[in-house]
């Protein structure tokens, strides 16, 4: 049977990297080239076939997400929206969505994460499979880097020992990205869970206690997938460059919300026309309309 599954993305934060471009303005509704960056994030969700999705941002940006995205009947989702009033961390998106997830189980991702793949859908639907029977499932990414975020440990036959948020001295390359599954037993988790020196609820500490209880998949990304963490300018141009090159060079759009919910039957072809229509003037409406001409893609 299919677990009945709820989605949030975390799209509030201070921003503070990205300084002065996110001091009137959210960080996950800035460009990553040609649409807000909150796409990203959310045609993961959407890929995982997750309809239900809880927007958790600021006070002062809610108002501008839902201008953006409406209740979710355009692309044939359903959102709802929630104030985080300070950045607590991470791991408050559960206390703050805590009436939203129900008895469900909720999957997370982070509004300034930025993922492609070809077998991305795949590895969402193991994901959401692996867990079915509870626990909590996450993802190791190979990074340069790894320093900045947490870190998986692992013992000689790859079995996970422990995670490390921001560690010094990394024990591996396997980052965390900012995309985790969670059984219901995450409220409760979250709710125990200490602020940090730095004064955040972290992940870390909730994927922590699912290890302790023997209860934490961890998937490792391969090379066909590529994950940026866009909080920096670095990386926001970075990923600008990757999408446009892309698509430039494949004809087809990452994170097109209206194309994913139109290859999953979320919406049908007169809703995607509208869509385009809509958007006409723009090469991305283009694009949607132009995906009607070629259905055997
Ligand atoms: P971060 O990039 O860790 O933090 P930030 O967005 O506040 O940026 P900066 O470090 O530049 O000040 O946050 C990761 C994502 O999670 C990002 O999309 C914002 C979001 N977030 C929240 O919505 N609430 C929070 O309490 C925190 C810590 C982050």
């Amino acid at each position: 049977m299919e677990v009945n599954m709820k989605g949030i993305i975390l799209a509030g934060g201070s921003g503070t990297r990205l300084y002065p471009c996110t001091i009137s303005v959210s960080k996950q509704l800035l460009p990553i080239y040609d649409k807000p960056l909150i796409y990203y994030p959310l045609s993961m969700l959407m890929l995982a076939r997750i309809r239900e999705i809880l927007i958790i941002t600021t006070p002062q940006d809610i108002d501008n997400y839902k201008k953006l995205l409406g209740d979710g009947s355009r692309i044939g989702v359903h959102f709802e929206y929630a104030i985080q009033e300070n950045p607590r961390g991470l791991a408050d998106a559960f206390i703050v969505g805590e009436k939203f997830i129900g008895n469900d189980s909720v999957c997370l991702v982070l509004g300034d994460n930025v993922f492609y793949g070809a077998t991305m859908s795949d590895i969402l639907e193991q994901a959401k499979r692996s867990i079915k029977d509870g626990g909590a499932s996450i993802f190791g990414c190979l990074m340069k880097n790894p320093q900045d975020f947490g870190v998986v440990e692992f013992d000689d036959h790859r079995n996970v020992i422990s995670i490390e948020e921001k560690p010094k001295k990394p024990k591996s390359n396997y980052a965390v990205p900012g995309l985790y599954f969670y059984d219901n037993q995450v409220v409760e988790i979250a709710k125990n869970v200490k602020p940090s020196a730095r004064g955040e609820i972290e992940i870390s500490s909730v994927n922590e206690a699912y290890l302790k209880r023997g209860q934490l998949h961890v998937t490792l990304m391969t090379r066909g997938v590529t994950w940026f963490d866009t909080g920096s300018p670095k990386g926001m141009h970075k990923a600008s460059g990757f999408v446009k090159t892309l698509q430039e060079m494949q004809g087809f759009y990452l994170s097109c919300i209206e194309e994913i919910a139109w290859r999953k039957h979320f919406i049908d072809d007169v809703q995607l026309r509208k869509c385009g229509e809509e958007l006409k003037q723009t090469d991305y409406g283009k694009y949607l309309l132009s995906l009607l001409n070629n259905e055997e893609e």
